[in-house]
């Protein structure tokens, strides 16, 4: 009896250690532990025993019960812990795999080309200044020399919005806004958009300039000249930079002059707008053009860009053409 109960345990251990999932545990389970099995089947014979054969059988009986019901924990326990691993492998990150890719961006030429003329005029003492892009009346033109109903008005193409505001037509009225909050001596930027009603390979409807303003007791023409051509030199990168002055008219200086740059064979790109301050532009700020006068200068951003890249067509700047814009990154 006593080797046949420890076989029998013995027997079962071999058998838990082997199945391999949890039915084939819980069946080998059933054969010793079940309604019919070998276990229970040994306590049904304690009945027919004499009390004295009882006690002792009985425990024995009960031992290998428990051992065999320890085993069984033990086995199970081993196949859930199994089983979560299997589990845990299956969901794991496989770090063979490629990464997932977040796609890059990159700053726009335009801005780039902008935070670069931004850096060149501060190393020339000048401050960056900004102002709304839609402008009144008086902002956008009446302060800047061009009453109602002056024919000048007519070289801006202008998106009118209603109660007399406008897009912006240039960064002028910058000049404006800066000198009514802050008295002189200026020396600033302001870049910015600006609108006209404009589309070709060289003018787009939304476009972008740089004003410049210098006010101070003697700032002169030749002041404007040393500090365009120096900027120039720097945006390029080349001393042999040609330009020229071309005399033009603008309401707002006095003289007025265009300036182009030389590219190629002598071709030449209007780059900027600029000249010596209006005395009514100052007036119209309060300023007596008798203490304080200057120059002022607007360059065309997509027209410097334009050239330092060798782009022939500025729409292809809006285009958004990934394959464009990626040869600026
Ligand atoms: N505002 C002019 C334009 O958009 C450009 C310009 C010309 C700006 C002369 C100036 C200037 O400040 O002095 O055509």
């Amino acid at each position: 009896m006593n080797d046949n109960l420890s076989s029998l345990v013995g027997e079962a251990q071999r058998l838990f250690a082997v199945a391999a999932d949890a039915a084939t545990l819980e069946n080998a389970k059933a054969r010793y532990l079940g309604k019919n099995g070998l276990i229970t089947e040994r306590l049904k014979t304690l009945g027919k025993m004499t009390l004295e054969e009882r006690a002792t059988a009985g425990a024995r009986i009960n031992d290998a019960k428990q051992t065999i019901e320890t085993a069984l924990e033990a086995r199970r326990a081993e196949l859930a812990e199994a089983k979560m691993q299997a589990q845990l492998d299956a969901d794991a990150i496989d770090v063979s795999l490629p990464g997932r890719q977040r796609g890059m961006g990159s700053v726009h030429p335009i801005t780039y080309t902008r935070q670069r003329i931004e850096t060149l005029m501060r190393t020339q003492g000048f401050a960056v200044a900004d102002g709304p892009e839609i402008e009144d009346d008086f902002h956008n033109f009446a302060a800047l020399n061009m009453p109602e109903n002056h024919p000048a008005r007519s070289m801006h193409d202008t998106f009118y919005i209603d109660n007399g505001l406008v897009l912006r037509t240039h960064t002028s009225p910058v000049q404006v806004r800066w000198m009514e909050n802050h008295p002189p001596p200026i020396k600033i930027i302001a870049p910015g958009r600006t609108f006209r009603v404009d589309s070709d390979a060289t003018h787009s409807p939304m476009f972008h300039q740089v004003e410049g303003l210098w006010i101070d007791r003697d700032v002169s023409f030749a002041d404007l000249k040393q500090v365009l051509v120096e900027f120039l030199r720097l945006f390029f990168e080349r001393d042999d930079i040609r330009v020229r002055f071309r005399p033009s008219f603008f309401p707002f200086t006095e003289p007025s002059a265009e300036i182009d740059m030389a590219f190629g064979e002598e071709r030449w790109l209007e780059i900027a707008g600029a000249g010596q301050v209006h005395p009514n532009v100052l007036r119209a700020v309060r300023l007596d053009p008798e203490q304080w006068q200057g120059f002022a200068f607007g360059m065309g951003i997509e027209r410097l860009a334009m050239l330092r890249y060798g782009v022939p067509d500025l729409r292809l700047f809006y285009e958004n053409d990934l394959r464009f814009l990626r040869q600026f990154t």
